[in-house]
């Protein structure tokens, strides 16, 4: 059964509620100095992390682009998921399913049944809603008539496509909607060829597709993103909920290490009622958004629910044999299903920050920084020529500039520092390196830190051991 059905009601009503409580007083001093979604789609296109699908053409809603540095920081987003999930484990796996996938497939997982939001319209205005969005059911929430809205109606979010050179029923495809069920029918091949046994996982990024009622707040609800799902098979021996704990556990210590706020960050347990009949336990990760909290990751205990609904349909045995018991079981699913767009989205609010400072000269300045981890930064390291006409120390600074690349993201600029400065805070880039007319006497050069700004007069000789050393813990998880 598809989580559309389990946790959407649940969450939408506790974003409501977020929003509510933000409103009311404790979350208040958390949230009252922070940016608002029109200074980051702003900053988002300014900087070209982020800019609307297809915009000359008035753009598509629901769709969007991710510019030179926000196409670098998404990568980072899922590389720093896959070092974790897959890397630095040796019971999981790495898969890459097809989008497209046999129509039976959505039949047994239960989405062309029950993929459904319920929406209303508004018989005034024209504008539709998803149903359990609306906080007064009485009331356009667009153009505010008084009991304008038509009854709710299911609406499918699967979107369909036709393979071949006829556009028939019998053509009919859906883009997924979810990457997990290229791992489930592909089970069997995958614990065969791995050699495998449960307890190990299978983990996969990739794009998914919705038909959205209502798109919106950015890049947090749109009708083409990218998931990074890890379904993780255990034996049912008893120990399955502490493993479902320990993947909780380690969900939390990604986000912190990658320096996501504590306190906009909250792990959502889900009551019995909010969760499917099958499923044993669920917690939906939150962060509080500059609109209320939003939910970043689904983490759940499926039981058997998805192989058994495969196994029926496909007539097809999925189950593990196990050769000390010399019997066939179905392993128990444990979940973790996070939204790559979203999470992306999460680290430019979370870095961002507007800081007044006095500059040496006693006057007070502003800038924009975002606080990027070094390893989530898309440039870890600028390097600047003080002077854009002077060959000796374009061509030294260019030289330190491709030395550094091999160990990390660099960019080379030149001209005004202080302007220079302020474009790579706004960017998030850790360190800035300087060579100037000191530099050719006695090879050093000055590197400056995005949070602190403080400078230091290092040798150039020794940037690749200083700049490694600053960014610790970027080479960790
Ligand atoms: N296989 C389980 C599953 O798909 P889900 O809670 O429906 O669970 C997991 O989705 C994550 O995918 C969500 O927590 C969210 O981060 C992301 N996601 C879902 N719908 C999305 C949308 N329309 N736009 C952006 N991200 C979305």
């Amino acid at each position: 059964m598809p989580s559309r059905t389990r946790q959407g009601v649940a969450s939408a009503s506790r974003e409501i509620v977020g929003c509510l409580v933000k409103l009311a007083g404790s979350m208040e001093t958390v949230s009252e100095q922070r940016v608002t979604m029109d200074e980051i789609t702003a900053l988002a296109k300014r900087r070209g992390f982020i800019f609307q699908s297809s915009e000359i053409y008035g753009g598509i809603n629901g769709f969007w682009d991710y510019g030179p540095l926000g196409a670098v920081l998404k990568r980072n987003v899922k590389n720093a998921w896959w070092r974790d999930t897959v890397e630095l484990r040796d019971d999981v796996v790495a898969f890459d399913s097809s989008i497209i996938m046999h129509p039976l497939t959505w039949k047994a997982s239960g989405h062309i049944d029950a993929f459904h939001d319920r929406m209303v319209d508004c018989k005034v205005c024209k504008h539709r809603f998803r149903f359990d969005h609306l906080k007064d059911a009485s009331k356009c929430p667009d153009c505010g008539s008084k009991d304008a809205l038509t009854p709710p109606r299911n609406f499918n979010l699967m979107m369909k496509t036709f393979i071949g050179p006829m556009d028939d029923t019998a053509s009919i495809a859906y883009l997924r909607p979810e990457t997990a069920q290229g791992i489930f029918v592909n089970f069997k091949n995958v614990f065969q060829a791995a050699r495998k046994k449960p307890p190990f996982g299978i983990a996969q990024i990739g794009k998914s597709f919705r038909n959205e009622i209502t798109p919106g707040n950015f890049t947090f609800r749109t009708r083409e993103f990218e998931q990074a799902e890890l379904e993780y098979f255990v034996p049912d021996d008893g120990k399955d909920i502490e493993l479902f704990q320990a993947w909780v556990a380690r969900r939390k210590a990604w986000y912190a290490s990658y320096g996501i706020n504590a306190e906009r960050l909250r792990f959502y347990e889900l009551t019995p009622q909010e969760r499917p009949h099958y499923a044993k336990a669920g917690i939906d990760v939150e962060y509080l958004f500059p609109w209320g909290w939003g939910e970043l990751e689904s983490i759940a205990h499926r039981g058997t629910y998805d192989l058994d609904a495969h196994m029926e349909l496909s007539g097809k045995d999925l189950r593990f044999f196990d050769e000390v018991s010399k019997a066939h079981y179905t392993p128990l699913l444990i979940e973790c299903s996070a939204g790559m767009d979203r999470t992306t989205l999460t680290f430019l609010i979370d870095a961002y920050e507007r800081e007044k400072s006095v500059d040496p000269n006693g006057k007070e300045t502003e800038r924009t920084v975002l606080r990027f981890h070094p390893f989530i930064a898309p440039v870890q390291v600028a390097v600047f020529s003080l002077a854009r006409n002077k060959p000796e120390l374009v061509e030294r600074a260019r030289s330190i500039e491709t030395g550094l690349r091999t160990s990390f993201r660099t960019q080379y600029d030149e001209g005004n520092i202080g302007q220079l400065y302020r474009r790579q805070d706004e960017i998030g880039t850790p360190f800035c390196v300087t060579v100037d007319y000191d530099t050719l006497t006695d090879g050093t050069v000055t590197v400056r830190q995005r949070d602190s700004m403080q400078q230091e007069r290092i040798a150039a000789s020794a940037l690749d051991t200083y700049l490694r050393a600053a960014s610790e813990p970027s080479t960790g998880r």
